[in-house]
């Protein structure tokens, strides 16, 4: 899949394709990510993008032209579909950017906190997507969290699809904790569980971990979840948090 990114910082989106797991995923062409510098859409000396708020205000909007323009350079077909980066959108979920990696092409637009003209939200896009409740300076840093949880999903990009599939998120709830080497880290133990080789009893033992943490951290997930009996079963012998430490 492809994404384009419409921004007026594109050098802080330089870092993304750096390391890591993108960068293996842009070398491998299970992805593709081009920036766009929203002021080669300008045609003014200044390339000026924003201008002051009608009805008064402080800061400037975003200009609408620049950003209609760009999206029509960059769109490739029916089936992309456009995004404004904003804390006035949805929330960016497990759901929403697994259905995101099936579309062959989204573009992202970065908008600044002060504003972006309306008739970009009304008019030029499918949604305006927030990586959460607070306001950030501008969209960049959404974008990445965006491609980033997106890109997870394409087949290939993350090692093995399976831990993927084993993730937080993955079916609504928190994940399991992990241990590797030293078994005895200053006087900290591995579960002794993991060394049994009882490949059922480690599963059951990573659900009901799974579940306790999800209970104790974020109760609206689990109340989200339908469980099915041997879940509930596994939930209710978890300790609660606060409580005794559950003997590993
Ligand atoms: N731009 C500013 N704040 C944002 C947020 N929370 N999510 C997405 N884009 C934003």
């Amino acid at each position: 899949m492809r994404f384009d990114i419409i921004t007026i910082f594109p050098e802080m989106l330089a870092g993304f394709f750096s390391g890591g797991v993108v960068k293996k995923a842009l070398e491998k062409g299970l992805l593709e990510i081009s920036v766009h510098d929203l002021r080669d859409y300008t045609h003014d000396k200044h390339k000026q993008v924003d201008d002051r708020p009608f009805g008064g205000g402080e800061g400037m909007v975003l200009k609408p032209e620049p950003i209609f323009e760009s999206v029509e350079a960059v769109r490739k077909n029916k089936r992309s579909r456009v995004y404004l980066l904003s804390p006035q959108g949805i929330r960016l979920d497990s759901a929403l950017a697994r259905k995101l990696s099936r579309v062959p092409q989204v573009i992202l637009i970065c908008g600044r906190y002060e504003g972006v003209d309306e008739r970009v939200g009304r008019h030029l896009v499918d949604g305006e997507i927030s990586i959460g409740d607070y306001v950030l300076t501008g969209g960049e840093p959404a974008a990445w969290v965006v491609m980033d949880a997106v890109s997870r999903f394409i087949p290939g990009v993350v090692g093995k699809g399976e831990s993927v599939r084993r993730d937080s998120f993955f079916d609504g709830l928190l994940d399991f904790p992990h241990y590797t080497r030293p078994r005895d880290f200053q006087g900290m133990k591995v579960p002794q569980v993991l060394f049994s080789g009882n490949h059922a009893k480690i599963s059951d033992w990573r659900r009901r971990k799974a579940l306790a943490k999800t209970r104790d951290v974020r109760p609206d997930l689990l109340a989200k979840k339908k469980l099915a009996p041997g879940g509930r079963k596994l939930l209710e012998s978890a300790p609660r948090k606060g409580k005794d430490h559950e003997p590993d």
